[in-house]
């Protein structure tokens, strides 16, 4: 890695002159520097920067990331260099966990951590007869269809984008042969063998492809409205609260533990999605604190600077869902929460005042406010 460069073509949305810039991004991963060069007219635009929270696994075509305040996304790799050496060795493949196995999402979110897969994207839906139908359309004529459309019908269940080298195989091969019980005694860690039960109800699907991923990673989370195409956001919106898991926090692979404290502390998460937010989304998400927490633009630009994921939460007790989760959260500060409150989600994976692991509805009005502009407005 000593000395190397990647170099990325990406596009910034300039919304007060309304047009997009696009930059050739130049990556050094030795220190972490950054150099952008104005594609138009050639001129040096950001000079060769440290820049600490850029990582070189942020640097894939799709994804984009917040420097300065400005929202790039990755649109090319822009030199031979790059292109043999990312394209090659990272591949995506989409993840099913199956209605069966909804109650361990947590410890399965916990081990793609483990083992390396990195989460692109992630939504909860309740897919349509006509939609399971359409992705298992190359099944329509085996015995077992009905079953099959049935099965995974019957509740929620959790679609995942996954990146790694050798995503594909590498998520088949954690997942295991298709029957549960052949699993159990061909492959006796994987998940199929560990959580599911029979043929049908496996656990866990895996795309069988790099085409097969490219097709259901769109069928998921391709653009247009989810519900025409019979995904359904399983969202409660009575008596909820909103957690959002901060794009630091998702840096550090910690959703899946923060989920778990959730569900372990009585919360039931009824609806889970990512989202990249872009400067004006944040200022209006956070509007409420303009003028009155004094790191309101820094914590604006903290929402920006990657992904986080949205959970729609209910508690098994009671209305006051909003207030219990601010409990839980702790105080803003996670050195505070250490000192007082040690078993807050802040104290445990709160980094500092900005880098505070979650954040969570303030006002017990606001909850079902919060949760809709997520997973229904933002849809
Ligand atoms: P592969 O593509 O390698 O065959 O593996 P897969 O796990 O995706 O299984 P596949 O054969 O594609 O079938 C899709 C899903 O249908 C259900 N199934 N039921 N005989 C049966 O009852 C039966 N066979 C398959 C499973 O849920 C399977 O994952
Ligand atoms: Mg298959």
């Amino acid at each position: 890695m000593e000395g190397e460069r990647y170099a990325f073509l990406v596009e910034w949305y300039d919304s007060l002159a309304g047009i997009v810039r696009r930059y050739n991004f130049l990556f050094y991963p030795k220190d972490s520097s950054v150099e952008m060069i104005d594609v138009k007219n050639k001129r040096i635009f950001l000079k060769c920067t440290k820049e600490e929270s850029i990582r070189l696994d942020h640097c894939y075509i799709g994804s984009s990331v917040n420097l300065h305040g400005r929202q790039l996304k990755f649109v090319e790799y822009s030199d031979t260099f790059t292109k043999t050496k990312l394209s090659m060795a990272k591949e995506k493949t989409l993840a099913i966990f199956k209605p069966d196995i909804m109650e361990k999402m947590p410890l399965l979110l916990e081990i793609l951590c483990t083992e390396g897969l990195q989460i692109c994207d992630v939504k909860t839906v309740v897919l349509s007869k006509s939609a399971a139908e359409e992705f298992y359309r190359e099944h329509c004529a085996k015995p077992f269809f009905r079953t099959l459309v049935s099965f995974m019908t019957e509740g929620p269940i959790m679609a995942l984008s996954l990146l790694a080298d050798n995503a594909v195989s590498r998520w088949r091969e954690l997942i295991g042969p298709t029957n549960s019980a052949d699993a159990r005694s061909q492959a006796p860690d994987s998940l199929r063998a560990r959580f599911g039960t029979d043929q049908t109800r496996n656990a866990c699907h895996g795309s069988d492809s790099v085409v097969s991923a490219e097709r259901e990673t769109e069928f998921f989370f391709g653009a247009g409205n989810s519900s025409s195409r019979g995904l359904q956001v399983p969202a409660e919106f009575d008596n909820c609260t909103l957690c959002l898991v901060k794009p630091y926090t998702m840096t550090q692979g910690l959703l899946g533990r923060v989920a778990r404290d959730i569900v372990q502390a009585g919360f039931d998460i009824s609806a889970m999605q990512m989202y990249h937010f872009d400067k004006s989304t944040a200022e209006e998400f956070l509007e409420v604190y303009r003028g009155v927490v004094a790191e309101y633009s820094e914590m604006v630009s903290e929402l920006c600077s990657g992904a986080c994921v949205a959970m729609a939460l209910t508690h098994q007790h009671g209305s006051a869902c909003v207030e219990q989760f601010r409990q839980f959260v702790g105080p803003a500060d996670p050195e505070i929460a250490r000192h007082l409150r040690p078993s807050t989600l802040r104290a445990k994976y709160g980094h500092n005042k900005l880098k505070n692991a979650v954040h969570c509805t303030d006002l017990a009005d606001d909850g079902m406010l919060e949760v809709e502009y997520f997973f229904k407005i933002l849809q």
